[in-house]
């Protein structure tokens, strides 16, 4: 009998060797960052409660009202595969006090995020993120930081073609004040009955409708910028002088909406010029009132999410990816028994001081190994054979151009140690 092959779900983005330790390598560089400023990881579910997201993301958002993967358990209750990251973070700091501690509660995190949107290059139905969120202090200087932040994590990656977007969108009694215009204005347009819908959860999802006819409209829309309070503004201000001084660029962009409903005051988006449809690389933005819907207390927060997908697709485009990162430095291939227990012992001796080593195991022949050393595109090679073992002494040879040099198989450490240092 022959069994079907089965395919991984439509959309998902897996990451095979080679590729994988590129992606590796970017989430790795993306998030670093957060951890010289001192963030700490936070590990959590993938699976929440529904209603999370519901209230804290927002229903007016196409993440929660079209793309949740949303499911019942086997005890009746409704579960969702997270979407993003904020509401989750959230949801453990109240539930565990985290906010009753020293504020602000600064943490990054890593992982899977589930978004069921049309799967397209850059636009997967299973996604990663790095991200950080800073909770319990108004402080421009904090919002400085946290785009700061994701700044040195794309320029880790080498990256140069992207540009930060960044706007207010203020406070409570900003938004209050400009939506009533909005929703005068809006009350002009002939609107559709899911676009009205829409607007009366959150006028602002007009701004970021994709049709060319509602861009249209909305151009004569009031801008939230103009409706900044005093002290709206002179956060942002504040904020932009910041960014000055750590000679950030930007781009100032009154029409940019994020996607989730919870954002307040600064809200940043990170553009890449080489990626087509799907550019947004990373975004965030403070989240005032979150805590507060979410069952907790009344503190302010800021925080972004980081594509790594995205992220990695931008470094491949600029081919900013370091090549010579993700081989090892030395392949070993033992002819017999007794020379497999001494690559193995020479191998963990290399590998414990960094120096990353392969061996070449199976039956196979002195050429087929040799074919397999090229492959893996490790920097040296050394056969043990029978005289080797014997002699002690090795031919260690460079791939790059075959240079080859005796060493003794005691001095393999030191003499690696010293050329790859080079
Ligand atoms: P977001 O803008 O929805 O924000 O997502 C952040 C980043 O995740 C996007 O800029 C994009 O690079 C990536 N991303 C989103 N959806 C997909 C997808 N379907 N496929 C591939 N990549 C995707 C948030 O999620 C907020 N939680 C960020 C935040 C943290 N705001 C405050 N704190």
């Amino acid at each position: 009998m022959k069994f079907e092959k089965i395919q991984a779900p439509k959309g998902v983005r897996e990451y095979l060797p080679p590729e994988s330790s590129a992606f590796d390598w970017v989430r790795t560089q993306l998030i670093a960052p957060a951890a010289a400023a001192g963030y700490q990881l936070m590990e959590l579910p993938v699976f929440e409660d529904t209603n999370l997201f519901t209230r804290g993301v927002g229903e007016s958002t196409d993440v929660v009202s079209k793309e949740m993967y949303t499911f019942e358990d086997r005890g009746g209750r409704s579960i969702t595969l997270r979407p993003e990251g904020t509401a989750g973070v959230m949801r453990a700091v109240i539930e565990n006090n985290l906010d009753r501690g020293q504020l602000p509660v600064k943490v990054w995190y890593s992982g899977q995020f589930f978004r069921a949107e049309r799967p397209q290059a850059g636009r997967y139905r299973q996604f990663y993120q790095v991200g950080i969120e800073a909770i319990g202090v108004e402080d421009p200087a904090i919002d400085a930081e946290v785009i700061a932040i994701a700044d040195r994590g794309f320029k880790n990656l080498g990256l140069k073609n992207y540009r930060l977007d960044i706007t207010s969108l203020g406070d409570a009694a900003s938004r209050a004040a400009h939506r009533v215009d909005l929703m005068k204005f809006i009350g002009t347009l002939n609107l559709d009955e899911a676009t009205a819908a829409r607007a009366a959860l959150n006028p602002l999802r007009l701004f970021d409708d994709k049709r060319p006819e509602m861009q249209e409209a909305m151009k004569a829309a009031p801008l939230l910028m103009d409706y900044l309070s005093a002290e709206s503004s002179a956060n942002f201000t504040q904020v932009l002088k910041y960014l000055d001084a750590l000679k950030i660029s930007y781009v100032l962009n009154p029409r940019m909406v994020r996607g989730l409903d919870y954002y307040t005051g600064t809200t940043f988006e990170f553009v890449h010029s080489d990626l087509g449809a799907q550019a947004g690389i990373g975004g965030g933005g403070r989240y005032d009132g979150l805590m507060e819907t979410l069952g907790g207390q009344s503190l302010s927060g800021i925080g972004f999410g980081l594509g790594v997908d995205r992220a990695l697709l931008a470094a491949v485009a600029e081919k900013s990816l370091p090549q010579e990162q993700f081989t090892s430095d030395l392949f070993i291939i033992p002819l017999g028994d007794d020379a497999m227990t001494t690559a193995l012992i020479t191998a963990q001796e290399l590998r414990a001081i960094g120096i990353k080593t392969e061996i070449a195991f199976g039956d196979r022949s002195l050429k087929g190994a040799m074919k397999g050393a090229d492959k893996s595109g490790a920097q040296y090679v050394v056969v043990f054979g029978e005289s080797e073992l014997s002699s002690g002494v090795v031919n260690l040879k460079r791939m790059r151009d075959g240079d080859t040099s005796s060493v003794k198989i005691a001095q393999l450490k030191d003499v690696l140690r010293e050329t790859l240092s080079r």
